[in-house]
């Protein structure tokens, strides 16, 4: 990776720096309350920037939550996916459409006036994904495991690890299963897409190519794929479609009542009936109190993948470049 307006020699003995302090890590773990002692506010000068964000932008829990998932799914929760440059994670084409980073880098900034040096990128994204999909609620859905620290370098190709939305169930199982998340938790943070907005180029492969036969997806139920089709309109639109439709921005379980009656939008969402345990897990996720549930339990055990603890990686004082 290339930090903007550093020279090579002095990047080069910055990440030696940031190795050296990963080779003597502590390992200390994350826990709730990470920051009562070194800075107590933490935690509400996240929650104030992203919920007046929130408040300004309705898409702003959708965009946040997917950042989540996109830093911590290639190489752990390390806020790599932060990180400007050439090469980098964000420069990767799944990332290029990530949103709501400037909000980040609102809390980073109001974080380093109340505490310099003492709150990790990864924790402001950990955080402020809980607060903007909380802020509907009025009240904080799922508690934080911080302890989190930041990483110092982060690479393009490990993006590609993601998940690709054609995946076919087997395969999108394993991509989770590699991050010791289960069927549960995959069921559980799929629930996520019914928030936010996909490209057509995610969806127009299921309605006109579809496994390069030239047919519509027979898993899409029809009525919905003429629907799809009228916003997508060929393989190269650009728009952008509604992922849970009639409640874009509420964090409910609409999702999986789409997913069950064939209305999944991307084939990664309708490949969830094609397994019996996870087609009975999106029956039980449409109980709002069981979604909420699971997902606070998924989303925790997403939230410690590859995580950097105790004196590893670095405390970041902006989010887009290694100190
Ligand atoms: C199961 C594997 C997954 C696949 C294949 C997948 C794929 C996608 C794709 C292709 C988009 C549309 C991106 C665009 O066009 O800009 C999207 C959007 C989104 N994803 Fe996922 N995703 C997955 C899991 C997750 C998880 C685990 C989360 C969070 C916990 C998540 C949260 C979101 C959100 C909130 C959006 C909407 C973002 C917005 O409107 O700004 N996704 N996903």
């Amino acid at each position: 990776m290339a930090p903007q307006g550093s020279n090579v020699s002095s990047s080069r003995s910055k990440l030696f720096l940031c190795l050296l302090l990963l080779a003597c890590t502590g390992a200390a773990g994350l826990q709730v309350g990470f920051y009562q002692q070194s800075c107590p506010d933490a935690e509400s000068i996240v929650r104030n920037v992203t919920w007046a964000g929130a408040a300004a932008d309705p898409s702003l829990a959708g965009k946040l939550l997917r950042v989540y998932f996109h830093d911590c799914f290639p190489q752990g929760c390390d806020a790599s996916v932060l990180l400007d440059g050439r090469g980098t994670e964000k420069a990767a084409g799944p990332n290029l459409s990530l949103g709501g980073l400037d909000v980040v880098d609102a809390a980073k900034a109001a974080l380093e006036v109340a505490c310099p040096g003492t709150v990790s990128c990864a924790d402001v994204v950990a955080l402020a994904a809980r607060d903007a999909v909380s802020f509907q609620f009025g009240r904080l859905l799922w508690e934080v495991e911080t302890g989190r620290r930041d990483s110092c370098f982060s690479d393009e190709a490990d993006a590609t690890s993601l998940p690709n939305p054609e995946f076919v169930f087997p395969i999108l199982k394993d991509s989770f299963a590699k991050r010791g998340l289960g069927v549960a938790d995959l069921v559980a943070l799929s629930g996520a897409h019914t928030l936010g907005r996909t490209t057509c180029m995610f969806v127009s492969p299921r309605l006109y190519t579809f496994r390069g036969n030239g047919g519509v997806d027979p898993l899409i139920d029809p009525g919905y794929a003429r629907e799809l089709m009228q916003q997508c309109q060929s393989t190269s639109s650009t728009n952008r479609v509604v992922m849970d439709p009639g409640s874009e921005f509420s964090f409910d379980t609409s999702y999986y009542a789409a997913v069950k009656a064939n209305r999944g939008v991307l084939l990664t969402d309708s490949v969830l009936m094609h397994d019996d345990e996870a087609a009975r897990l999106v029956d039980e996720m449409q109980d709002q109190g069981k979604f909420l549930a699971a997902f606070e339990a998924s989303i925790r055990r997403m939230g410690a993948i590859g995580v950097l603890t105790g004196s590893a990686g670095e405390i970041r004082r902006n989010c887009r470049v290694v100190n």
